[in-house]
């Protein structure tokens, strides 16, 4: 289902992102805020497509919120490719990005280029995802050199949670904030088209936000970034445990399926499922005569 960009198919690309920076149009009405939301499915990725969100991400929360690990740690590049692929078949028109896993970028610079290139020859992704600041610097760069457009992530950066000792807000002191700030300048000097900013004050959002040339995607860093994200799982209620602050949820379709499975089970359990109506007849000329029987 991959659309190649034109003037006129309404294809979301990275400049078309770059250009909804807020600010940049000053004469003009301030752009629409970017839109954007977790995908591993295929009917999700369809829906989330055809609802007009403007990028779908397949981040490695995946291992998470659909794969059941602990963290986003033991994640797989195979696991990341697949679950691309899927997305790519359901959208037409948002940008496709993939998140680079744990592992994936952060030894050799060469394979961590080469793994890249993966998800945007075998999978259709658009755009890789990588979390961390300055020290990613040269990476981003080198992927910018062979054409592949990098989203930053900074703040709470999920793959560093052993290093974090937990999930934790950060930049709240001065000196991490500034910390926050620099590696938000590293992200968008080396070449990135749009960062991440994760469970950060509202108030470095905004400063982050206001200084940077690039659009930043928020999520729990205040509404003044210029677009937001959420995990899907969490904007519908199909998460377990603790959700965070800025997890809103629009929908409890995690009850709807409980109640759902256990009406199907209550009626089979008594004979009202399936009904004479949900059932195949012989035709007239048949009826009577023995079914064949199989094997
Ligand atoms: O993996 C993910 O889903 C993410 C988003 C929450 C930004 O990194």
């Amino acid at each position: 289902m991959s659309v190649i960009p034109s003037a006129s198919n309404g294809k979301i690309t990275v400049p078309g992102i770059l250009q909804r920076k807020s600010g940049i149009h000053p004469q003009n009405s301030p752009p629409q805020k970017i839109t954007c939301l977790t995908a591993y499915d295929y009917p999700t990725a369809r829906l989330l497509d055809e609802a007009g969100v403007d990028i779908l991400l397949v981040g490695d929360s995946l291992g998470m919120v659909v794969l059941g690990y602990e963290s986003t740690l033991p994640v797989t590049m195979e696991e990341m490719l697949h679950h691309t692929r899927i997305v790519r078949r359901g959208t037409r028109h948002a940008l496709l990005v993939a998140d680079m896993p744990y592992g994936s970028y952060h030894d050799d610079p060469m394979q961590a280029v080469r793994n890249a290139v993966r998800f945007v020859k075998e999978a259709g992704a658009e755009a890789v995802k990588l979390e961390g600041g300055e020290r990613r610097l040269d990476l981003i760069a080198r992927l910018a050199d062979a054409e592949i457009p990098v989203m930053g992530h900074i703040g709470l950066t999920p793959q560093s949670v052993n290093a974090f000792g937990g999930f934790r807000v950060q930049g709240k002191t001065e000196e991490a904030g500034d910390q926050i700030l620099r590696d938000a300048r590293a992200v968008e000097a080396a070449g990135a088209f749009s960062v991440v900013l994760e469970s950060i004050p509202r108030e470095l959002g905004a400063r982050i936000t206001a200084e940077l040339k690039i659009p930043t995607i928020g999520i729990g860093a205040g509404p003044d970034c210029d677009g937001q994200v959420l995990v899907i799982h969490d904007l519908l209620g199909m998460s377990f445990g603790h959700q965070p602050r800025f997890a809103r949820r629009y929908a409890d379709v995690g009850e709807m399926i409980s109640r759902a499975a256990a009406e199907y089970c209550r009626d089979v359990q008594q004979g009202n499922f399936p009904s004479d109506g949900e059932s195949y007849h012989l035709s007239a000329e048949h009826r009577g005569a023995p079914v064949a029987r199989r094997g």
